[in-house]
């Protein structure tokens, strides 16, 4: 270590102490970490909350090899001490960065090309609320979908931490958005923030929407995270040259569909997750992030959605929250 602030030995940190519902979330103490070469160490001012923290929670996203098993994918805060070599960061930096486990903990490590300065103005708790959205929705939508201005674009859960995020920067750069959701309110919420046209699920079929919204035409970009039978929908839903990019399949990975659409209108259907990719991928999307959308976050032309914040301690209500679905934005622990 070649630089740091006075450490103390140890640390709280919430613990998954078995797979299971939001009370196996504990507090612990546990060491503080020390950086190795290319780490900084954060002093965690906040946490955010993911719906990938709770599938580790119940068992079912492991950490991959090296990663912390402390959940908490992002985290904002002081820079209290910097690994060898590091280059960028010097103790007491603000930095917000995409972390490949350990956020729910008052310090935690991260490599240095992993973080980015705060936006001009963001308070700690809007902050750690950028990182896994944004590096999801850039690589996705951006990269993946290369989406491009006066294309059209649709996003499911339009009011989840990735829809929110999904629904701006689309909007920001240049495309006609639509959205689905699960509520009447919900909808709401995706119109406030850019959407041209949300679709409330529950009682409008999104295929037939789409397509009367698009002349027919159907959409350039769909980013999809409930997959099942929205695999077959999606291609029905697609423009010709259409690119449609999986995050998630929260309505089941199986599905039966009309694949002749794949060829007859040329669809490009791809996916990705973001936690097991490498240091150098991740400081990739960090270095376009910070190029492209670090202004636009500094100017407040884009911003997180904040839904609600818990203490540290009680991050077991933050995944409560999470769970019973009526958030809209995000979810953050404040760790002081
Ligand atoms: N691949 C990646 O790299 C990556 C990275 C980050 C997150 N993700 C995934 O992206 C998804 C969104 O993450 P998030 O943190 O933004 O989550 P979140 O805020 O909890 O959002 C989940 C959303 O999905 C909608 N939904 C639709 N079908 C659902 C179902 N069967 N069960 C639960 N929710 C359903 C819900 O809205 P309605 O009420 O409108 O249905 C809700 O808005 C998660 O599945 C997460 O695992 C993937």
């Amino acid at each position: 270590m070649s630089q740091a602030m006075d450490l103390p030995a140890t640390m709280t940190a919430i613990a998954i102490t078995e797979p299971g519902g939001p009370m196996v979330l504990k507090p612990e103490r546990r060491a503080v970490p020390r950086p190795g070469p290319g780490e900084i160490l954060i002093r965690v001012r906040a946490a955010g909350v993911n719906r990938p923290d709770v599938l580790q929670r119940q068992g079912a996203y492991p950490p991959p090899p090296g990663a912390s098993d402390l959940p908490g994918l992002e985290a904002a805060g002081e820079v209290a001490a910097v690994g060898e070599g590091v280059r960028r960061w010097r103790v007491g930096d603000r930095v917000t960065a995409l972390t490949p486990g350990g956020g729910y903990a008052e310090f935690c490590l991260v490599h240095e090309t992993n973080a980015l300065p705060i936006p001009h103005g963001f308070t700690f708790t809007e902050a750690a609320a950028v990182p896994e959205t944004f590096f999801t929705v850039w690589h996705n939508v951006f990269q993946r979908g290369a989406l491009q201005s006066g294309e059209s674009f649709l996003v499911h859960g339009g009011t989840s931490g990735i829809g929110t995020t999904a629904i701006q920067l689309a909007k920001a750069f240049g495309a006609t958005v639509f959205a689905t959701a699960g509520s009447a309110e919900k909808c709401e919420a995706c119109t406030r923030l850019g959407a041209d046209r949300a679709i409330n699920y529950r009682d409008e079929d999104y295929v037939a929407a789409v397509k009367e919204a698009t002349g027919g035409k159907g959409v350039d970009v769909i980013l999809d995270m409930v997959g099942g039978d929205y695999i077959g929908r999606n291609y029905d839903s697609a423009a010709v040259d259409g690119r449609i990019v999986q995050i998630a399949l929260l309505g089941g990975p199986k599905a039966s569909a009309d694949f002749s659409k794949l060829m007859i209108k040329r669809l490009t259907h791809t996916g990705s997750t973001l936690r097991p990719r490498t240091v150098e991928f991740k400081a990739g999307v960090a270095a376009e992030l910070e190029r492209k959308v670090w202004p636009l976050l500094s100017a407040r032309k884009v911003a997180p959605v904040m839904d609600m914040i818990f203490p540290l301690r009680e991050a077991w209500r933050a995944h409560e929250r999470m769970q019973e679905g009526e958030h809209i934005g995000k979810i953050v622990l404040d760790v002081g």
